[in-house]
C-alpha cells in the first residue's frame, strides 16, 4: 500500500525553470557562451555543478574547478535574487490542492529536490508546513539520476520505496525514481517523462483521484 509521496520541487510544486534560464543566460552572456531554452531544458533536475559542466561542454569551454565553482556561485546569486518576488500565488496549478488532499488523508509527504535553494523556495510559497521531511541539494552527495535523494526521503518517512510515489518533471528524475524502486508519476511531455508509470501533461491533471485510479491496487 502506498503511504508516502515524495515531490520534486522545480517543475512540480512551482515553475522555476524560467528563473534558472534567466540566471544562466546572464552568466553565459558575461562569459560569451551560447545558451538557449533547449540547453536550459537539458538542465532540468540536475545539480548546479552538473549544470555548469553541461553548459561548458556544450560551449567546448574548460576552466579550473575553483573558477567553475565561482561562476556557479555567481549564477546562484542572480537566481536567489529573483526568488524574492515569489509568493503563494506561484504554486503550479493543482500542486497546493494535491498537497492538501494528501495531508488530509494522512499520507507521509516529503520533498526530494536537487536544489540547494529548496527551503528558500518553499518559504516563499509558504509551503514548509506541507512536508514531513525536506530533502534538498544539501541532503545527499550523489544527485539525480542517482536514486539517493528519494531513498533518503523514504527512509525519513520510515517507508520502503515500493510504498512511496514520486512526482517528477525531469527525465533524470524519473530515472532516479525507477533506479530506487519507486512508483512514479511524470509531469510533462511524453518525450521527457514517458518512462514514468503514469504521465500527466501538468499538475492540474494530476489529482489524487486520478492518481489513485491509476494505481488502484496500491491504494
Ligand atoms: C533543480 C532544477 C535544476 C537546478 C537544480 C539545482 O533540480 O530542476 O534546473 O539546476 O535544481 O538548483 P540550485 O537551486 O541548487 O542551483
Ligand atoms: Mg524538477
Amino acid at each position: 500500500m502506498i503511504k508516502g509521496v515524495i515531490f520534486d520541487l522545480d517543475g512540480v510544486i512551482t515553475d522555476t525553470a524560467e528563473l534558472h534560464y534567466s540566471a544562466w543566460k546572464a552568466l553565459c552572456e558575461e562569459m560569451g557562451w551560447h545558451f538557449d531554452r533547449q540547453l536550459n531544458e537539458s538542465l532540468r533536475g540536475i545539480s548546479r555543478l552538473d549544470s555548469i559542466r553541461t553548459i561548458m561542454h556544450h560551449n567546448k569551454a574548460s576552466l579550473d574547478p575553483d573558477r567553475i565553482a565561482e561562476l556557479a556561485e555567481r549564477k546562484n546569486k542572480i537566481y536567489v535574487e529573483s526568488l524574492g518576488g515569489m509568493t503563494e500565488e506561484d504554486f503550479l496549478p493543482g500542486a497546493r490542492e494535491l498537497l492538501t488532499h494528501l495531508r488530509n488523508e494522512g499520507f507521509g509527504v516529503a520533498l526530494g529536490s536537487s536544489s540547494k535553494n529548496a527551503v528558500k523556495v518553499l518559504q516563499q510559497l509558504n509551503a514548509i508546513r506541507y512536508f514531513d521531511f525536506i530533502g534538498d541539494g544539501n541532503t545527499v552527495a550523489k544527485s539525480k539520476p542517482a536514486p539517493d535523494i528519494f531513498l533518503h526521503a523514504a527512509a525519513q518517512l520510515k517507508l520502503p520505496p515500493n510504498r512511496c510515489l514520486v512526482f517528477e518533471d525531469a527525465e533524470k528524475g524519473i530515472d532516479a525514481a525507477k533506479a530506487g524502486g519507486f512508483h512514479c508519476v511524470g509531469i510533462g511531455p511524453e518525450e521527457r517523462v514517458g518512462h514514468a508509470d503514469i504521465r500527466f501533461d501538468s499538475m492540474k491533471e494530476a489529482t489524487l483521484f486520478e492518481v489513485k485510479s491509476h494505481f488502484k491496487d496500491l491504494f
